[in-house]
C-alpha cells in the first residue's frame, strides 16, 4: 500500500514529484486555501490568479497540475477544488476534504511521492487527508489475474502503480494526536483497500475455500480466533440455507466465524456478511447484462472481514464476530430448483421460488447462528436487492433495523465517516407476501418493496430480544463507472467505515 508520512518540513522544502494545495470557490474567483501559504509565496501571492488563468474555479473534484515556481523542491503543483469556502471558522468538513485528498492521489498515480498541503487545522483533519490520500491512491493490481503474466506485471507497475507515498504537510506533525490520527487512518484503509482487493479478483481466482482461507491467514497475523465450517460441517449443523444456495457450485460454500476479543470489552457485536463469490442467479439465471459484475456479491463478507481485522489493529474495547456466509450460487444438475424447500439452520422451512434471491438464504443462516451467542447486537452487510439501488442509486446504502433508536445511530455513524445511507422501513403488510403453501416462508414475496421484502425476510431469523441492522449496500459497493473522489472504479469498501465507527462508538459505550 501507499506508504503514508507526516512531514516536518514546510510544503517549499518538501521534495516531491508534486505537492498538493487547495483551491475553493470565492465570491469573485477561485481562493488558495490553508496550508499553501508557502507555495503561494513562490508564485510571488498569484497562485489564485494563475489558477483562474488555467480555468480553474476551485469547484470540488477539480484538478489542475501546473509547473512549479522556483523556490519549491517539487517540480509540480497540484490544485485540488474544495467546493464553496466555508463560513468564516467553520474550516472544511472532513469529507470534503477526504473526496478533495482522494482526487488529488488519484491524478497522481504512477507517481513516487505527493506533498499534501491541504488545509489540516485538527487531527481530524489530518484523518481525513490521510483516509482521502490513501484510498484515492488505491489501485488494483491486475496483474495477480490467473497466476500472473510477467510482462503484464511490468506494464501495470509502471503506468497504473498507485502513488508510492503520501506526505501530509501541515498541522502539528510531532504532536501525538496527530500521530495517532494519521496511524488510524492508515490502519483503517489497509483494510478497506482489502476489502476493495477481495472484491476486485475476479470468481475464478476467489471462490468460498479461498475466501475463507484468506480470512484464516489475515486470522493468524493479526491474533484472530478463525473457525471454518466446510461443507461437511455445514451438512452436520444443518445449514439448508447456505447448502442450498451452494449445491449448484463446484466450489463448496464455507460459513467463517473471525472473532477479535478484547479482555476489557463490555458489549460484542456480531456482524454477518453477504459472501456470494459469484451470483449468476442459478436456476433462475441472471440475464446477460445483468451478471458482469455479480463478482461484487461478496462486498458485504468482504467489509465485515475488513472491519474485524480494523478493530483488531487498532485494539478496540470491545468484541467483534465476524460471520462470512460463502457461496457460489450457480446452475446446473446439482442446483436448487425454484420450488425446491430448504431446511434452515433454525429449523424454519423456506421455499425457494427464486434461486436468484439466495442472498437471504445464506445471510438467515448466518444471522440464526450468530444470534445463538447472544451479541448485543447484529448488524448484517449485504449487495441483496438490485431494488435498493433503483430507490437510492448507486452511492447510498438502505438501513433496516428492528430497533428505531438503532436505526438513527446506524445512519448517524455512516454521516460521521462520510458514507451515504438512508433508513429504509420494514412495513407489516409485506410480510404476508412471503407466506408459502409449503413452507414456513417462501424467499419471494411481492414485487413492489422487494428490497424491503427482504428485510423482512431476514428479521424472521433475528431471534426475540436482538437488536438488529441490516444494510444493504448493493449500490455502493461496486463502482461502475468512473472514479470520484476517493472512489475508484469497481470494488469500492463500502460500510467498512461505517462498521469500524460503529465498533469505535460500541466501545466507547456511546451506541446512541
Ligand atoms: N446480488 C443480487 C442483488 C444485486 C443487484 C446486487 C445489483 C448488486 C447489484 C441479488 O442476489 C439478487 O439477485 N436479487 C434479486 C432478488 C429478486 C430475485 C427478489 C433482485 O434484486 O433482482
Ligand atoms: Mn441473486
Ligand atoms: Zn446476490
Amino acid at each position: 500500500m501507499t506508504a503514508l508520512t507526516l512531514s516536518t518540513s514546510s510544503a517549499a522544502a518538501l521534495r516531491a514529484d508534486a505537492v498538493v494545495v487547495g483551491v475553493a470557490k470565492g465570491a469573485k474567483g477561485p481562493v488558495v486555501a490553508v496550508g499553501a501559504e508557502a507555495v503561494d509565496k513562490a508564485f510571488g501571492g498569484k497562485l489564485a490568479a494563475v489558477l483562474e488563468t488555467l480555468g480553474a474555479t476551485g469547484a470540488e473534484g477539480e484538478v489542475t497540475k501546473l509547473p512549479a515556481a522556483s523556490g519549491l523542491k517539487a517540480p509540480v503543483v497540484l490544485a485540488v477544488g474544495l467546493g464553496e469556502v466555508p463560513a468564516k471558522d467553520d474550516g472544511y468538513d472532513a469529507e470534503t476534504l477526504r473526496r478533495a485528498a482522494g482526487a488529488a492521489a488519484r491524478a497522481l498515480s504512477g507517481s513516487k511521492k505527493g506533498a499534501f498541503a491541504l488545509p489540516i487545522e485538527d487531527p481530524a483533519d489530518a484523518t481525513a487527508v490521510a483516509e482521502g490520500a490513501l484510498l484515492g491512491a488505491y489501485t488494483y493490481d491486475k496483474s495477480n489475474g490467473n497466476g500472473g503474466n510477467a510482462k503484464d506485471k511490468d506494464k501495470d507497475k509502471k503506468n497504473n502503480g498507485p502513488l508510492a507515498e503520501v506526505a501530509l504537510v501541515g498541522g502539528k506533525p510531532r504532536d501525538k494526536a496527530y500521530k495517532a490520527a494519521v496511524e488510524r487512518a492508515a490502519a483503517l484503509v489497509s483494510e478497506v483497500n482489502r476489502a476493495r482487493d477481495l472484491i476486485n479478483t475476479p470468481s475464478n481466482l476467489l471462490n468460498p475455500a479461498v475466501f475463507a482461507a484468506e480470512a484464516v491467514a489475515a486470522a493468524k497475523e493479526h491474533g484472530l480466533k478463525a473457525e471454518v465450517l466446510d461443507e461437511k460441517a455445514l451438512k452436520k449443523g444443518g445449514y439448508g440455507g447456505i447448502l442450498g444456495v451452494g449445491q449448484g457450485s463446484e466450489a463448496p460454500p464455507r460459513l467463517v466465524r473471525i472473532a477479535y476479543t478484547h479482555p476489557k470489552a463490555e458489549k460484542t457485536l456480531a456482524l454477518v456478511g453477504k459472501g456470494i463469490t459469484y451470483d449468476s442467479g442459478g436456476i433462475s439465471l441472471k440475464p446477460a447484462g445483468h451478471n458482469e459484475t455479480m463478482k461484487c456479491d461478496m462486498s458485504g463478507a468482504a467489509a465485515v472481514f475488513a472491519a474485524v481485522v480494523t478493530a483488531a489493529k487498532l485494539g478496540l474495547r470491545v468484541n467483534l464476530t465476524g460471520w462470512l456466509a460463502l457461496a457460489e450460487n450457480m446452475p446446473s444438475g446439482s442446483a436448487t430448483r425454484p420450488g425446491d424447500v430448504l431446511s434452515m439452520y433454525s429449523g424454519k422451512t423456506v421455499e425457494v421460488l427464486n434461486t436468484d434471491a439466495e442472498g437471504r438464504l445464506v445471510l438467515a443462516d448466518a444471522i440464526t447462528r450468530a444470534g445463538e451467542e447472544k451479541p448485543d447486537a447484529i448488524v448484517d452487510v449485504a449487495t441483496l436487492t438490485g431494488a435498493m439501488v433503483l430507490a437510492l442509486g448507486n452511492r447510498t446504502f438502505g438501513i433496516m433495523t428492528n430497533d428505531e433508536a438503532f436505526r438513527t445511530t446506524l445512519h448517524e455513524v455512516a454521516g460521521e465517516v462520510g458514507e451515504q445511507s438512508w433508513p429504509m422501513p420494514l412495513p407489516d403488510h409485506l410480510r404476508k407476501g412471503i407466506d408459502s403453501p409449503v413452507a414456513d416462508l417462501a424467499n419471494l414475496g411481492e414485487r413492489m418493496g422487494s428490497g424491503l421484502v427482504a428485510g423482512i425476510f431476514l428479521k424472521e431469523f433475528v431471534a426475540d430480544g436482538i437488536t438488529w441492522g441490516h444494510l444493504d449496500i448493493a449500490g455502493p459497493a461496486f463502482n461502475e463507472s468512473g472514479p470520484f473522489g476517493y472512489t475508484p472504479k469497481g470494488g469500492t469498501g463500502a460500510a467498512v467505515r461505517t462498521l469500524v465507527r460503529l465498533a469505535e462508538r460500541t466501545a466507547d459505550g456511546d451506541l446512541g
